[in-house]
């Protein structure tokens, strides 16, 4: 695919985009696999069959191209230079920041703070937010299925401030247990933080209901959108939270990219989490005045291509249609629970079983042979699955499981993926004589 880039505007296009889309509005992913090289590779004689999309998404041509066209083309620092490819950067770097509040529909583009992850934007709430508003005996409400990355930072804080962490219950087949979250609001906490997409268990959580209830009881919300933003149609505004940290790597953007969206008055009250250049607007030997939000959070020199090549990420999945997306991904799920149900015998299942609650992401175990071998045998077969914990130790002590296989979908796998991981899991049991 050829890209045409326009630093001036920020903007690098991939032409082909809207012609992914089928008349009905719904995603044809065998047409835009041509779009990810990577999809062409062979491994071990076999064709990739990439089933660990949670983990990070492959790239388009358009968002790769995009990377390199800025490292060849405008490579400059951002927001100094009085030069001519000085200024192409910066424009295509606020550009890129003004396509990211788009797509999440914030209504102020300097709400959107450029981070090297979701990882990075929950710590800049934890460190910035957390160290000013949390105190002795103040109450963090959290999930049993949250990633590390919404659970350690929290810990961390609560321990420094003699706060305390409290934890809303699962059910067997993972959906967070509302009631008691109800009766934990009573504790009167101050901030509310949880995942909008589990990325063990696939759970989709009712955001906007648990927003409305946490506000009324006094708290702010954190939601966790790194397995969201990249599979369904996330509107912050609808949400109604506080706080939105994403991963731009997820999304089919670039490795080191992401970002936190929080209102607009919340980022001005907050003091600055790294300091350095970029973030100030004075600086005399003995104190400084800061940046206006959202430069005030970007200390030193940023990931200017990452973050261009995010902001093209966007525009690229905003072409597909997230709504289209979504569909599409619910079909893989519910593809994916049949067939491997029916086909491989004994193994099990782990999470909602209903496809309307579940995004892409489906955990399973072959009984008697540990998830790692799984994996190295479906790698084999050109067939890349995740093993382990994922990130959510206290999610599988929970679900009383050492580990997991994990097979997660995005916007270019195929029931044919499915059909292989199918065929490869079967071959799995007849090697460990199963
Ligand atoms: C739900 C969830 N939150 C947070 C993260 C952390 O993302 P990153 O490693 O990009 O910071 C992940 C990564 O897998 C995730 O799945």
């Amino acid at each position: 695919m050829t890209v045409t880039t326009n630093p001036a505007e920020g903007t690098a296009s991939a032409g082909a985009i809207t012609t992914r889309r089928v008349a009905a509005g719904a995603l044809d992913p065998h047409a835009l696999r041509a779009d990810f090289p990577i999809l062409r590779r062979e491994i071990n004689g076999h064709p990739l069959v990439f089933l660990d999309s949670a983990s990070t998404s492959q790239k388009p041509d358009v968002v790769i191209d995009t990377v390199s066209d800025y490292y060849r083309a405008y490579n400059a620092n951002v927001h100094r230079g009085i030069y001519t490819i000085g200024e192409e950067a910066t424009a295509a770097y606020e550009a890129a920041r003004a396509k990211v509040a788009r797509f999440v529909n914030a209504p102020d583009s300097h709400e959107i703070v450029f981070t090297r992850n979701a990882t990075e934007a929950i710590n800049l709430v934890s460190y910035s937010w957390g160290r000013r508003n949390i105190g002795r005996s103040d109450t963090i409400v959290l999930t049993e299925m949250e990633h590390h990355a919404n659970l350690v930072p929290w810990q961390i804080l609560v321990q420094e401030k003699d706060g305390d962490l409290e934890f809303i219950p699962i059910t067997d087949d993972g959906i967070l247990r509302l009631d008691v979250f109800e009766v934990l609001l009573r504790l009167k906490p101050k901030l509310v933080a949880f995942t909008h997409v589990s990325n063990t268990l696939g759970t989709i959580n009712p955001v906007r209901e648990m927003v409305e209830l946490a506000h009324a009881a006094g708290a702010l919300v954190l939601v966790d959108g790194a397995q969201a933003v990249p599979h369904l149609p996330v509107d912050v505004q609808e949400l109604g939270c506080d706080f939105y940290a994403f991963s731009g790597h997820k999304m089919l953007g670039p490795m080191g990219s992401g970002a936190l969206w929080a209102r607009r008055e919340l980022l001005e009250a907050m003091p600055p989490f790294l300091a350095g250049g970029e973030m100030i607007r004075e600086v005399h030997l003995r104190r400084s005045d800061f940046n206006d939000v959202p430069w005030k959070f970007e200390a030193g020199t940023p990931a200017v291509g990452d973050a261009i090549g995010l902001g093209v990420a966007a525009d690229y999945l905003d072409g597909l249609g997230m709504a289209a997306v979504r569909q599409h991904e619910r079909e893989l799920v519910a593809y994916a629970l049949e067939t491997l149900g029916r086909e491989v015998p004994g193994i099990e299942l782990y999470g909602p079983m209903d496809p309307d609650l579940r995004g892409g992401v489906i955990p399973f175990n072959l009984p008697g042979i540990h998830p790692h071998d799984v994996a190295q045998v479906l790698d084999r077969s050109g067939i890349a699955v995740r093993a382990g914990h994922h990130c959510t130790m206290p999610l599988h002590e929970r679900l009383d499981l050492a580990a997991t296989a994990r097979a997660s979908f995005s916007v270019y796998s195929t029931t044919e993926d499915i059909d292989a991981l199918v065929i490869g899991l079967v071959e799995v049991q007849q090697v460990f004589g199963e």
